[in-house]
């Protein structure tokens, strides 16, 4: 080979790995997560395109990322376990590890058979907490797998169930609040018993006679910056995802807003915006400003 064909080849494989290292979107177990906990209640089938947790009375199950990312857009498909799923708890969520952690949460809350499961969603900045919203779901999400998505750029963090925004969480820095922005995050599936406080305040517990409760997991996709690469990488041409959309600036346009109104108002069933009772001293700060 002539040397500027050696050059040549160099200079184009360092392109390449760069756009691979910028944006990292994949469809299997084995390429960007491992199994945290659980042994065997883990399984990984068709190749890695499908995990199933399982739970009963000796242990739940969880997986993570083996990578960290800071901004991106991360969306699991879940189905949940039917019929009396009182007590247990399934998860997706990204965190920061250490002290004054980042994390931002989907749980879903089992229930009785019958009764509906709860979407459970929260953020911390920094460690603090206390910023629930909880939501029914408009349709069964025991029967099907339905698409759970986190977007989480400079200025805000949606999320969205089938691409239909459910909730907000704007970037107030401007008048000094916290915002997850410093700390690369992991993502985290996990399905565990929580039967002292998911269901029904905890009146309501797991029946292990129906165990083991299962969890299902697929299409894994990740577009996002790796935390190795600091929030510049948000900044770059490669911030697409897959579909096209640019989830670096993701906002609401017109229709969105509307959705997410009309999530709001017929499915939210908690709002920590409006709970006088836990922020006796007067509500956070944030909730003055929730514009939608
Ligand atoms: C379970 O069903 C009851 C009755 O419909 C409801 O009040 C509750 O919010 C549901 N979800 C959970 C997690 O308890
Ligand atoms: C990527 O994100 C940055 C910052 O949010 C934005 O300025 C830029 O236009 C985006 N690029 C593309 C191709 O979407």
């Amino acid at each position: 080979m002539s040397s500027s064909k050696v050059s040549m080849m160099f200079f184009l494989s360092l392109i390449i790995i760069s756009l691979v290292a910028m944006v990292a979107s994949a469809d299997n177990f084995y390429q960007d997560f491992e199994v945290m906990f659980g042994d065997q209640h883990a399984k990984v089938l068709e190749n890695g395109q499908l995990v199933t947790l399982s739970l009963d009375k000796s242990s739940g199950a969880g997986f993570k990322s083996k990578n960290e990312y800071l901004f991106g857009r991360f969306d699991m498909q879940i189905k949940l376990q039917p019929g009396n799923s009182a007590g247990t708890v399934t998860t997706f969520y990204l965190s920061s590890s250490g002290s004054n952690h980042d994390e931002i949460d989907f749980e879903f809350l089992g229930n009785s058979t019958g009764e509906p499961y709860t979407i459970h969603t929260n953020v911390y900045s920094q460690g603090q907490g206390l910023k629930e919203q909880q939501f029914r779901v408009w349709f069964d999400p025991t029967q099907d797998f339905h698409t759970y998505s986190v977007v989480w750029n400079t200025k805000r963090i949606i999320f969205l169930v089938d691409n239909s925004p459910i909730r907000v969480f704007n970037n107030l820095e401007s008048i000094g609040l916290p915002f997850p922005k410093n700390q690369p995050m992991r993502i985290y599936a996990t399905f565990w018993n929580a039967d002292d406080w998911a269901t029904q305040g905890g009146r309501v517990k797991t029946d292990w006679n129906l165990a083991p409760f299962t969890a299902s997991y697929r299409n894994f996709k990740i577009n996002a910056c790796l935390g190795s690469q600091g929030p510049s990488c948000a900044s770059t041409s490669t911030n697409r995802s897959a579909d096209g959309a640019s989830w670096a600036n993701q906002g609401l346009n017109a229709a969105e807003r509307n959705r997410l109104r009309w999530v709001q108002r017929k499915f939210m069933v908690y709002d920590y915006c409006t709970d006088r009772i836990k922020f006796t001293k007067g509500l956070p700060r944030e909730c003055k400003h929730s514009r939608i």
